[in-house]
């Protein structure tokens, strides 16, 4: 399993690697491309750990040596927010960074499943999924945009509102990943009762957690290391379907057809060519039935954002 991480040298980036040469199976290889110049220094670092993970490290100019072979690419390279700012504010500075580094996966492991962490992911998926249509080598079900930071901070939060195991707590988040275009399904949690206020005030809570981290580190950054455990989470599911592991099932944010919007969270099932299926997310509650239908416009704007991007290069 050879794994590339674009923009390793970051606070997601070192996170995430660590996590990955410590939880990788036997024998991967472990790829860190940065333009940041420490980048070597990182991956010399993590070669120290003794696990059988490969690591090498890949400087500005080493893009495409960094991603031969690659089956799997994650990239949380771009910036990050400051107090004040949506992620939404981040596309102009990232769509750049995002199409320069698809068209490298392009000439390199096309076959590759991508994981996109790069904000806002809402825009940034579609321009991915545009940069593969252009070269001829789309195929929708390798392609995802990490929202399992969704998913573990409704997990951390639910056991802590209702003080219960965390191990146990399973909650499913559909949508987009940004404010209100994140759906968490309170009501399909199992084993525990909200009341409509707790629904209404953990929901909110869950959509503005980024901008909780983003206040709280006060202009220096937003989310590292729980983003770097959620996205070493999902590499470890797409690393299990890899490898033929039956009813590996994950959320993420995927192409969908015919479905709420373009591009929308699902659960998923994972195999050997990435989704193997999207799954249905079940019923809603009037809540969140409305508040999926409240969020779509958001969600359909960000979407062609990245979609006109690219149209226009
Ligand atoms: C997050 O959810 O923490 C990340 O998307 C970073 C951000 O800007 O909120």
């Amino acid at each position: 399993m050879k794994v590339a991480v674009l923009g390793a040298a970051g606070g997601i980036g070192q996170a995430l690697s660590l996590l990955l040469k410590n939880g990788l199976p036997a024998g991967s290889e472990l790829s860190l491309y940065d333009v940041a110049p420490v980048v070597p220094g990182v991956a010399v670092d993590l070669s120290h750990i003794p696990t059988a993970v490969k690591v090498a490290g890949f400087g500005a100019d080493d893009l495409d040596a960094a991603l031969a072979g690659a089956d799997i690419v994650l990239i949380p390279a771009g910036m990050p927010r400051k107090p004040g700012m949506d992620r939404a504010d981040l596309f102009n500075v990232n769509a750049g960074i995002i199409k320069t580094l698809a068209e490298g996966i392009v000439r390199n492991c096309p076959k590759a499943l991508v994981g996109v962490i790069t904000n806002p992911v809402n825009g940034t998926v579609p321009i991915v999924a545009e940069v593969f249509k252009k070269a001829g080598t789309y195929e929708a079900s390798r392609v995802f945009g990490v929202t399992t930071l969704d998913v573990i901070r409704s997990e951390a939060f639910v056991a802590e509102l209702k003080g219960v195991d965390v191990s146990e707590v399973k909650v499913p988040v559909i949508g987009g990943h940004s404010g209100t275009t994140i759906l968490p399904l309170l009501s399909q949690v199992e084993g525990v009762e909200f009341t409509e206020e707790e629904v209404a005030a953990l929901t909110p809570r869950i959509q503005n957690a980024g901008t909780e981290v983003v206040n709280a580190k006060a202009g220096g950054g937003s989310a590292t290391l729980s983003m770097g455990a959620a996205a070493a989470r999902f590499c470890f599911s797409l690393v299990k379907g890899l490898q033929g592991e039956q009813n590996v099932v994950d959320y993420a944010y995927v192409a969908v057809e015919n479905g709420d919007a373009a591009y929308f969270a699902h659960p998923v099932r994972l195999g050997t060519n990435g989704v193997e299926e999207i799954l249905s997310y079940g019923e809603l509650s009037a809540f969140e039935e409305k508040a999926k239908n409240d969020m779509l416009e958001t969600l359909n704007k960000d979407i062609q954002e990245g979609i006109d991007f690219m149209a226009a290069q």
